[in-house]
């Protein structure tokens, strides 16, 4: 696996790894204010849902960190204002107002203490949640690496890699575990439209890693699957409702009624940092929607459309919780009933 922090907090610096440029560059970029955190979020410098709860987090301790009172209710006003900014900058991946309730709630427990305490102890939260997520990490690894067998060839879409987390990722950890143990893995990558998360970093990464890895277009991932070239589909996760719909990377759940047609399982992986179970149904969740730019100019020496053409950019598509053959999180392997089975998941402690 390659040795890349998405999130570094480093000699009091918060640096986050500017995803936007990648693969041609690899350059940090240092944040230090709730406008410099909320625009990486927005632009997606920092994406993939845990990675973005872990930047949340250490992006809002250190836009508190020079605030000078000895005031708690001063201290706390700048504390929701920029947690409100931080929040509103992507609506669709729970980590996000999850990292930042946890901070919240730490400040609230700390109230009565001075404030220099209170600010180690919130960068101290940050440093949790960020290790949590390695940990987490590390168990999905184990835990998915188990419904997998060597040699398979396994398709992904989007990025749900090392850099989507704190490390080793979420779908990609059995990737990385399997490798190192010789499993001789062949990875198929969408190259997810319109973004391309799946060409510019899950290609990236894999390869990187000297993970045998081949990248498709997002159209191809049929042929690939009737090739019977896929045993196993494994993707990320934004957002989990209690009962199992998913939201992931606009293309999943196409990806899901395909395998589901091919009789290839289809694996979601979501911490339970990404189970939202006060949201009861994919239908509920809010899919950002996307500047249309993104299809027709982004990557475009001229515009691919005709001036004026009205657009549709979803973000996010939700996958309907038929199409999910388990839900792998570190807590272990959940198959259906979600419904009931997710929430014995969080009673397990
Ligand atoms: O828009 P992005 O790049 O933040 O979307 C990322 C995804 O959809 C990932 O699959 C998801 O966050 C899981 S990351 C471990």
């Amino acid at each position: 696996m390659i040795d890349i922090a998405p999130v570094l907090y480093k000699d009091e610096k918060l640096l986050l790894l500017d995803q936007t440029l990648l693969p041609n560059e690899e350059r940090y970029l240092e944040i230090s204010t709730k406008e410099e955190i909320w625009e990486a979020i927005k632009s997606l410098r920092v994406r993939g849902a845990p990675a973005i709860g872990v930047a949340a987090a250490y992006g809002l301790y250190v836009s508190v960190r020079d605030v000078e009172t000895k005031m708690f209710d001063v201290f706390k006003d700048e504390f929701c204002a920029a947690k409100e900014l931080i929040g509103g900058a992507r609506p669709t991946a729970v980590n996000l107002s999850w990292a930042l309730e946890r901070m919240e709630n730490k400040l609230m427990e700390l109230q009565e203490r001075h404030i220099y305490d209170i600010k180690e102890q919130l960068l101290a939260e940050a440093e949790k949640i960020r290790i949590e997520d390695e940990d987490a990490c590390r168990a999905m690894g184990e835990h998915g690496l188990s419904l997998l067998a060597p040699g398979m060839g396994v398709l992904t879409h989007c990025n749900a890699g090392t850099i989507a987390t704190s490390k080793y990722g979420t779908c990609l950890a059995p990737i990385y575990l399997g490798h190192e143990r010789g499993y001789n893995f062949r990875v198929f990558a969408d190259e997810t439209r319109p973004l391309l998360q799946g060409a510019r970093l899950t290609a990236w990464e894999l390869f990187k890693a000297g993970v045998d890895v081949t990248l498709i277009c997002d159209s191809m991932a049929s042929i690939v699957m009737k090739n019977g070239w896929v045993d196993a589909v494994a993707v990320g996760c934004d957002r989990m409702a209690a009962n199992g719909d998913g939201a992931n990377k606009i293309g999943t759940s196409g990806v899901a009624v395909l395998a589901k047609e091919y009789g290839i399982p289809f694996y979601m992986f979501a911490p339970t940092s990404t189970i939202d179970l006060a949201t009861p149904s994919g239908r509920e969740i809010e899919i950002e929607q996307r500047d249309g730019g993104e299809i027709y100019r982004m990557w475009y020496a001229k515009d691919m459309a005709p001036e004026g053409v009205k657009t549709y950019n979803p973000a996010f598509d939700v996958t309907d919780a038929k199409y999910i053959t388990a839900v792998v999180t570190e807590k272990g392997v959940v198959r259906p009933p979600y419904e009931e089975n997710l929430k014995k998941v969080f009673e397990q402690g």
